[in-house]
Formats: structure tokens, sequence, C-alpha cells
């Protein structure tokens, strides 16, 4: 077994920061060290204590001046979306109808999603992210492609074949019996296989039958430890579309809730136009609102109450994300960039300890994965990252005047992107420098 100890400054949280002065709230070594074997974090720490237990016939990795963070976590991308990113439309219907739709029937071609999951996780690599959250196509093909790609990387992922049995083209349409099949056939060949976690995810309500919507609870009933994803409350017309659709619903929420698809595990896209109601709910069920800023600006969908959801009486559990191709960027810097745009819009301050707890732990515990990854703790995965704050010319003139921690990690996320990642250890293993460029 092969031992290595990776040098560099590191940072890792224990809980959301209460303020920008909550150092309480993660732990910082100027000089720290991850000691690291067969996947998992032995232990970590100041480099001096780490370096005295590790065995004598170590590795060592110096990455010196550079941060070491735990990798990102990207809690809602579209994996077949990668060629509908930057494309032209109005609001979210019109880019779902002229563009995502087509696109995605191309997953119906085994290579083409085999092709595309390989370049979807170079891409996350790139950007840094170790764990993603994916939506697949329709078929069962294009979940087993992200899957199958997963397990050789050896990556965590948490994917699903999408449920959608109507207002889409015939190509990309399943039925409620046969979603509810191909989910279960995708459960049986990939949860737990590897570090795969196959979420139940009807693509959304405009997407899916009443029946199809049972076929969905009869799932959640099933598995009930499986993630569930979907979509919520991003767009006004959506809204009203789909409320029509289900008429005896208080609202879009209450049509999940009538499914009982709102839980602990549950993960809904967007959320921005949320009801007092809804957001009780959502509370109450201790489900997840996913923020998906570069998306949310792109589609022009809305303004996020990101801080309004975490501080009300009933607060609401939140993850970030990319939700490529909707979203504009891989980075989850650049979405914290634009979360924080966001934030400032309404007249809220994202502090940068808070963006990156919200990419690291912060993603983890929504996903209910804190045990596994999100931290730089002891005992587990060894998924982490290198960053460093001078990769542009521009950053580095810019590095020159940074004179503390809060200011490296808002120059990084301000303007950071995959080039200001150095390295990215996927179960202890060095992969952003093995990849194809
Ligand atoms: N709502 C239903 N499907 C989608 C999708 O693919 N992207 C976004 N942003 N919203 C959706
Ligand atoms: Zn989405």
């Amino acid at each position: 077994m092969t031992t290595t100890l990776v040098r560099a400054r590191t940072l890792s949280f224990s809980r959301a920061p209460l303020s920008m002065d909550d150092t309480g709230a993660y732990r910082y070594e100027s000089d720290g060290a991850l000691l690291v074997a067969d996947g998992i974090i032995l232990a970590s720490g100041p480099y001096a204590a780490v370096r005295e237990n590790a065995p004598a016939d170590v590795i060592e990795i110096d990455h010196r001046p550079h941060l070491i963070v735990p990798g990102f976590i990207d809690t809602h991308v579209h994996f077949p979306q990668m060629q509908v990113i930057g494309s032209y439309a109005a609001n979210l219907l019109e880019w779902l109808n002229t563009y995502t739709f087509p696109e995605e029937c191309r997953f119906v071609e085994t290579a083409h999603a085999q092709r595309i999951a390989g370049h979807f996780y170079d891409e996350m690599i790139r950007h840094g992210t170790t764990t993603a959250v994916a939506y697949c196509s329709v078929h069962k093909t294009s979940a087993d492609a992200y899957f199958a790609e997963a397990l050789k990387r050896n990556m965590r992922t948490v994917g699903g074949k999408v449920m959608m049995d109507r207002n889409a083209p015939q190509g990309l349409l399943d039925t409620a019996e046969m979603g509810y099949d191909e989910t279960r056939a995708v459960i049986a060949d990939w949860h737990g296989k590897g570090r795969n976690h196959v979420a139940i995810t009807p693509r959304f309500a405009i997407t899916s039958t009443p029946e199809q919507m049972s076929a969905a609870q009869a799932l959640a009933r099933e598995f009930p430890d499986l993630h569930i994803q979907t979509h919520l409350s991003e767009n006004r017309d959506e809204i009203d579309f789909t409320c029509s659709l289900y008429p005896e619903a208080a609202d879009y929420t209450d049509i999940y809730v009538r499914y009982g698809l709102l839980g602990p595990k549950s993960l809904f896209g967007h959320c921005i136009h949320l009801s007092e109601r809804e957001m009780d709910a959502m509370s109450e069920a201790g489900a997840i609102a996913v923020h998906c800023p570069t998306s949310n600006l792109f589609l022009g969908s809305g303004l996020f109450p990101l801080k309004a959801l975490m501080r009300r009486e009933k607060p609401v559990r939140v993850s970030v994300a990319t939700d490529v191709g909707g979203g504009t960027s891989y980075s989850m810097l650049k979405t914290m960039d634009e979360a924080y745009k966001i934030q400032q819009l309404l007249g809220e301050r994202l502090n940068p300890f808070d963006s990156y707890y919200h990419m690291t732990l912060g993603n983890a515990e929504a996903l209910s994965l804190a045990h596994k990854i999100g931290t730089l703790d002891a005992g587990t995965d060894a998924d982490f990252i290198v960053l460093n704050m001078a990769a542009t010319p521009a950053m580095a003139l810019k590095a020159e005047v940074v004179n503390s921690l809060a200011e490296e990690l808002f120059l990084l996320q301000t303007m950071g992107d995959d080039r200001v990642v150095v390295e990215t250890y996927v179960a202890g293993i060095a992969s952003k420098s093995g990849l194809r460029s």
C-alpha cells in the first residue's frame, strides 16, 4: 500500500460560518499536510505533526505555496447538456424546447452517451469538482454511460435516469411504467457499485403525468435512502403551466408533496419564486433548495434568496450548483462569484468563508454525505484540490496585495476558474495532471 503525504496550506470547514470573523467554523493550516492511503485521508493537520506519524517510506508531494481545500461538489448538473451550454434563448421553456430536448434525444445512442460522459468527468476534474449530482437523459443507456465512467475513475457520483412521459419530443419520452422499471434497473446495476449513488429523477412536474409521479412515489417508498432530484419554481411561465396541470395542488411545491417526494434527501433545483407556505413546507420536510446562479442569470429566471432562506425562523436547507447547460460554467468558483453578485443585488452579503463552506461541507451536508466528502477530516475520502491564487497574470498582480486568507479566497472566487486548479485528487490520485488535453 502506497502512503502519500501531501503538503500545502490547508483549509477545511467543520460547520457553517456565522460571520466573516467566525474562525471556529474552519481549520486553516499555514503549513499543513494530508496523509493519504487507499483513497482515504488517514490524518490531516500541521505538517510537522502529520509527518511525525507517517511511515518512514512515505512519498511526499509538496504543493506549497498553494492552498488545499476539499474537492468541490456540484449538486445539480445535466451531463447530456454539454453541447447545449451557451445556447441563445429568451427563457427557460424556449431554451428547453429549442435546444435542450432535441440535444438530449441524441443520448439514445450508447456511443454518444459514452463519449460525452468521458468529457463530462474530464471537465469536472479540470474544474476541481470531485462529486457531481447529475441528471442523465431519459435513456437508460445514458445512465449506464454516466455511472460506468465514474466507476472507471473511482469518483463519488450521484445521478439518475430522467423520468419524463409528456410535453417533450417523442424521442425523449418513457412511460410511467418504463420510468419505474428502468430506474429500478439503474439502481440494481449501479447503486453502491464503486462510489456510485443513484437518484430518483422525475425531471419536473410538467414532463411527468400524474401516473408517472405515482411511479416516482413508489420508487421513493421502496428506496427511502436514495436521493430524489427534480426542478421547482424556476420561472414564472413554468410555474403557471405546472399549476394548470395539477389544479388540485395548492401550489407547485404541493404537487411534489402529494406524490411523497419532499424529504431530507430531496434536491429541488432553483426554488426561486417560492411562497412563504412553500418555504415552510420545504423547511419542515428538510428538503434542499439548490441554487444555480449562472443558470438563473443566463435564463433570466430570477434572484434566489439564499441568505433569506437560511435565516428564516423555519430555515430552508440550501446547496449550490452549476446547472450546466442552463448554467454557463463548470466552475464552482464562477458559480459562487455569480451567487455573490445575486446576493449583492438583494442587499445581502455572501462572505468568502460562506462561499467555500457551501462548495464543500455545505453541499456535502445537503447530500447527507458529510461523513464521506466535503472536508479534509481523517477517515473521509481523499478527494481534494490544490488552488493557486496567482494562476493568471492578472491574478498574480492582484495577489501581490492580498494580505489575508479571506482576500485570497475572494480573489480565487472572483477571478478564478479551471486555471487556478493546480491539481485535483480523486480518491488520493492526482487526476487533473493525467487528463488528455
Ligand atoms: N427544468 C426542467 N428541465 C430543466 C433543465 O434541463 N434545465 C433547467 N434549468 N431547468 C429545467
Ligand atoms: Zn436543471
